[in-house]
């Protein structure tokens, strides 16, 4: 089938080659003409494990390519994927600019489209958005709906760092549809897939992707929360968890405690939702916490070495930049507030991460970046795990001799072997 993708973010490129890689003719968009020229180069415009061979792959096939207009991706697709970004103000308000622009530049390309294309929103957004916003303004096409253009709402589930892994291995693929015709058109581009189909309605589908996310955020904020008790009383949470996950009832992914969550999803989608609940009346109490706790979760390991050594004559090395593993996204990590609230402490910073450090260059200029973890523990007066990157675990009682102070405080849970005298986790002993 022919596909457009509208917006060339981490979503957009993720399930451009995703597609491309399921022999759909793909063409993305994005108004960024760096981004695009990269695309049609063959390069991703960030760093993605795995995702890099399938896009050389797929341009050097035909493909996929990438314009600058939409109008042009637009021509003669089956299915339009609206993938643009979201981004969520303080207060919670979702602003849907980016969602407006691109609506318009899609109506404008339907204008033209001789047969039925499905429109099929992909970025995040609250209920009655597709209904209310973005539907009003590709009927501007002046194309009849349901008979010549149909809408879903088919929300993404992929993980930054797996996601061509987690795309092309979907748990479900949720289907919104404005009605059957909608509907039976987008499943189409599934046909390949083994994974089981939800149909539904479309703020159904919008709220799906709300609630499985914010209750993701939830679980994480949850075993902090006890986590942070584990700690007090001298226990692992690990064990804990192991425990408490035997029961059937109690998944246990989404239970790793440690630095709490980061990304460009989950503090965004849990405030939006926050802020969905409370403008229809309702208390959302519970996700305000699960947002609070995690506030304070991200600088707890500043407050523990606080305890260790005296901050404001130190220098700390912070291994791991990016908010996981398997990405150079730096948005909303812990390491961005970890360093500042060592900067204001006093301290002097040495960081490294293989992958994140041109990034964080833009938030935190005035650090110290090295280039392996043994530069960032030579001389330190104490070191902090945030990213829990594989490297990590070669760390050795060798590397342990070069630091002044041998002193490890882990934010992410490692396995590495070093004695325990020298570690301590933010939750384990
Ligand atoms: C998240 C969801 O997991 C995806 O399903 C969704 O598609 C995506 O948001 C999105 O809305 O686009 P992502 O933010 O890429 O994916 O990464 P996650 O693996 O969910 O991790 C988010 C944060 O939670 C990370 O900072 C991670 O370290 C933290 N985390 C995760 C924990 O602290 N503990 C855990 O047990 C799991």
């Amino acid at each position: 089938m022919k596909i457009a993708i509208v917006g060339t973010g981490y979503v957009g490129t993720a399930l451009s080659c995703g597609f491309a890689k399921k022999n759909h003719e793909v063409v993305c968009s994005d108004l960024d003409k760096d981004k695009i020229r990269e695309i049609n180069n063959g390069n991703l415009p960030f760093f993605e494990k795995d995702l890099g061979n399938f896009i050389k792959d797929s341009v050097s096939k035909g493909l996929l390519r990438g314009t600058t207009s939409t109008v042009d991706a637009v021509e003669g697709a089956d299915v339009i994927f609206l993938a643009v970004d979201t981004p969520v103000g303080k207060d919670g308000e979702i602003n849907l600019e980016s969602i407006k622009e691109a609506s318009k530049d899609i109506a404008k390309g339907l204008e033209n489209n001789k047969s039925y294309s499905v429109v099929a929103v992909k970025s995040t957004v609250t209920p009655k958005t597709t209904e209310e916003v973005i539907i009003p303004v590709l009927e501007q096409s002046g194309k009849t709906l349901g008979e010549e253009i149909g809408v879903c709402v088919n929300p993404e589930f992929l993980r930054e760092g797996t996601a061509l892994n987690d795309f092309l291995n979907p748990d479900r693929i949720v289907i919104g549809e404005l009605d059957q015709k909608s509907g039976d058109k987008l499943e189409q581009v599934y046909r390949d897939f083994d994974a089981p189909i939800m149909r539904t309605g479309l703020r159904e589908a919008e709220l799906i992707k709300c609630a499985s996310n914010s209750l993701l955020a939830t679980k994480i904020s949850f075993i902090n929360e006890i986590g942070n008790l584990c700690k007090k009383i001298d226990i692992d949470i690990y064990d804990i968890v192991d425990g408490v996950a035997m029961d059937s009832r109690i998944e246990r992914s989404f239970l790793n405690s440690g630095a709490g969550f980061g990304g460009s999803c989950f503090p965004k989608d849990v405030r939006a939702l926050i802020k969905n609940i409370k403008d229809k009346g309702e208390d959302a109490s519970i996700l305000e916490e699960v947002v609070n706790t995690n506030d304070r979760q991200k600088t707890r390991i500043v407050d523990q070495l606080d305890q260790e050594i005296n901050i404001s004559d130190s220098t700390v090395a912070i291994l791991g930049l990016s908010f996981k593993p398997g990405t150079d996204d730096i948005r909303n990590s812990p390491a961005i507030d970890i360093i500042s609230e060592l900067k204001n402490k006093g301290a002097r910073v040495k960081a490294y991460d293989p992958e994140a450090m041109a990034n964080m260059r833009k938030e935190h200029g005035s650090i110290e970046y090295v280039k392996n973890y043994r530069e960032a523990l030579n001389n330190c007066d104490a070191a902090l795990i945030v990213t829990d990157w594989p490297e990590f675990n070669k760390i050795d009682r060798g590397d342990l001799k070069s630091m002044n102070n041998p002193l490890i405080i882990e934010g992410r849970k490692l396995e590495y072997d070093i004695p325990d005298k020298s570690r301590k986790g933010i939750t384990w002993p």
